[in-house]
């Protein structure tokens, strides 16, 4: 029997590297068309996230194949709550405009239609892709807000001075379970769902540091710190705290002996943007939040990942 040009299958852990390099020639291949320079990487092995994904959503993740067996397409959808949300979806650059995308993202999405609580539908793309843009459009997920990419670098004999500011409530580093089952209600407040899964992975990581802000028992607002720099997520109760516990984060970095560091910073909110690049952080890329309604609180909350928010 004759096999069919591509085909679709549930993806599994073994798929991931191919999946990552296949990722890595889609991301460059747009950035090339859109006259920025390639990122290089190394791929050794599983990216954490992804693996991360897959065990929590092994549903939700897809992978398309040429008729060599060639991993050419990849979705990766999580529901958290009442939340959709989709963490990448990539085409190696020769199957692009031939509805590989699309099938893969009906998918994705039909692992959401089965589960009929959901509410919310987002994600977070590429600001330079109208094409990545359209797709989304046309299945009710329109851009809501810029993400802004932002870096300051640094020499590591000639670190930055620590910003004035920082948040004075009691810091909390060791994060149990009893506290990740409040920081799931807070997360409802605050980011709209509870998501304990990333709560329980940022706690198990070594290079992951998650710091809790606390006023007696109750959460101020937390923030997670990785060891290659990067900043986020943030979350505040208030909105004047969100500023100060970004603080907080960004001195720990220097204390961890960060030389870079990268937050995506949401474009809503001026006075956070404003003091990044007060203090010297540079604007890399945009990227933006699509959703099918209103999506976290930029007042009270700046995200960690675009995989997922
Ligand atoms: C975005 C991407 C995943 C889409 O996959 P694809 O296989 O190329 O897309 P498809 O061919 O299935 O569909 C694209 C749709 O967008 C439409 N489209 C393309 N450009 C458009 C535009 N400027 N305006 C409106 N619609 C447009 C097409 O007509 C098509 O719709 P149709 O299926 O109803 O005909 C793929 O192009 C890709 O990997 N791009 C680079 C990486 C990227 O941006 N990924 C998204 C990260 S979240």
């Amino acid at each position: 029997m004759k096999k069919p040009a591509i085909t679709y299958r549930a993806a599994r852990a073994s798929d991931l590297v191919p999946a990552q390099k296949m990722i890595m020639v889609s991301f460059n291949d747009l950035r090339k068309k859109s006259g920025m320079a390639r990122i290089k990487y190394k791929i050794t092995g599983p990216d954490p996230w992804m693996a991360h994904f897959i065990k929590t959503d092994p549903e939700g993740a897809f992978a398309a194949f040429d008729k060599q067996d060639r991993l050419i397409g990849y979705a990766q959808a999580l529901i958290r709550e009442n939340e959709w949300y989709l963490g990448f979806l990539f085409v190696l650059p020769e199957f692009q405009s031939a509805g590989v995308g699309g099938r893969l993202l009906k998918r994705a999405l039909d692992y959401g239609r089965r589960n009929r609580e959901i509410k919310r539908w987002a994600l977070a793309t590429f600001a330079y892709n109208p094409q990545a843009i359209a797709i989304y459009s046309k299945h009710g997920m329109t851009p809501q807000s810029p993400l802004i990419a932002m870096v300051r670098k640094w020499d590591e004999k000639r670190p930055p001075r620590p910003i004035k500011g920082g948040c004075t409530a009691r810091i909390v580093t060791d994060i149990d379970h009893k506290l990740i089952g409040r920081l799931t209600a807070f997360d409802r407040k605050v980011r709209g769902i509870a998501r304990p899964e990333e709560h329980f992975l940022w706690s198990d990581t070594d290079t992951i540091y998650p710091m809790v802000f606390l006023e007696g028992r109750r959460i101020l607002g937390y923030c997670v710190v990785t060891k290659g720099g990067s900043i986020g997520p943030i979350a505040a109760s208030r909105p004047e705290l969100l500023k100060p516990i970004l603080i907080s984060a960004l001195n720990y970095g220097l204390v961890l002996g960060h030389s870079r560091q990268l937050i995506q910073a949401v474009g809503e909110n001026v006075e956070i943007v404003r003091l990044l690049i007060d203090n010297s952080f540079r604007i890399e890329e945009t990227s933006l939040v699509m959703a099918s309604e209103r999506f976290a609180d930029p007042q009270r909350y700046i995200p960690g990942h675009l995989a997922h928010y």
